[in-house]
């Protein structure tokens, strides 16, 4: 299977477009009782804002994504702020299209963040994770993640 790897390109409306939908998918899969699809006008909000922000010299946001052909099978959307005074790079969303899942494709994608987030001197990696999420969780422990903290709930 031919899998490109590479950064979206934050000048074609399209692929940003396409980009923030996966996005979407990441929610949909991680937290489908709780997931509120986005508008068509939301996405097309969202891709603009985007499509400035990911040229802007700062750097401040990264869109990674797998491509098989021309559709997006797996895409990594990484941001960078100050997490306990320290540079850190948060990862907002991880999504495999499931035809796709256990080939690898989410390790490849994480560890191209890390490449990025080290090339901006961030310090650490920084995501959340449901409880209940198995394969997310099995798949940070492998590349040498830890807990930090812990979020408590309970039900009323
Ligand atoms: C979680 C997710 C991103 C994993 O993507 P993937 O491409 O299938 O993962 P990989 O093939 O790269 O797996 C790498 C590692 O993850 C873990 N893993 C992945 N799928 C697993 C499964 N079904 N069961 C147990 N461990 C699993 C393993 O540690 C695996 O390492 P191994 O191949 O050496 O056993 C994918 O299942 C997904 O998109 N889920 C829905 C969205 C989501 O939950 N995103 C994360 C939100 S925080």
């Amino acid at each position: 299977m031919n899998i490109e790897y590479r950064a979206i390109n934050p000048e074609d409306f399209e692929e940003v477009k396409y980009f923030f939908l996966t996005h979407e998918y990441s929610w949909r899969d991680s937290d489908p009782e709780n997931f509120v699809p986005k508008s068509e006008e939301d996405r097309i909000k969202v891709a603009n804002k985007f499509m400035q922000e990911l040229q802007d010299p700062k750097e401040k946001y990264h869109c990674l994504a797998a491509f098989v052909n021309d559709q997006i099978v797996g895409s990594h959307f990484l941001d960078r702020y100050k997490i306990d005074g320290k540079n850190a790079c948060h990862i907002h969303g991880l999504w495999i299209d499931p035809e796709y899942r256990n080939k690898g494709i989410a390790k490849t994608l994480k560890l191209m963040g890390e490449d990025w987030a080290r090339s901006k001197d961030c310090q650490l990696m920084d995501s959340n994770v449901y409880a209940t999420n198995k394969e997310m969780i099995s798949l940070n422990k492998s590349l040498g993640y830890e807990i930090a903290r812990y979020n408590f709930r309970k039900e009323l």
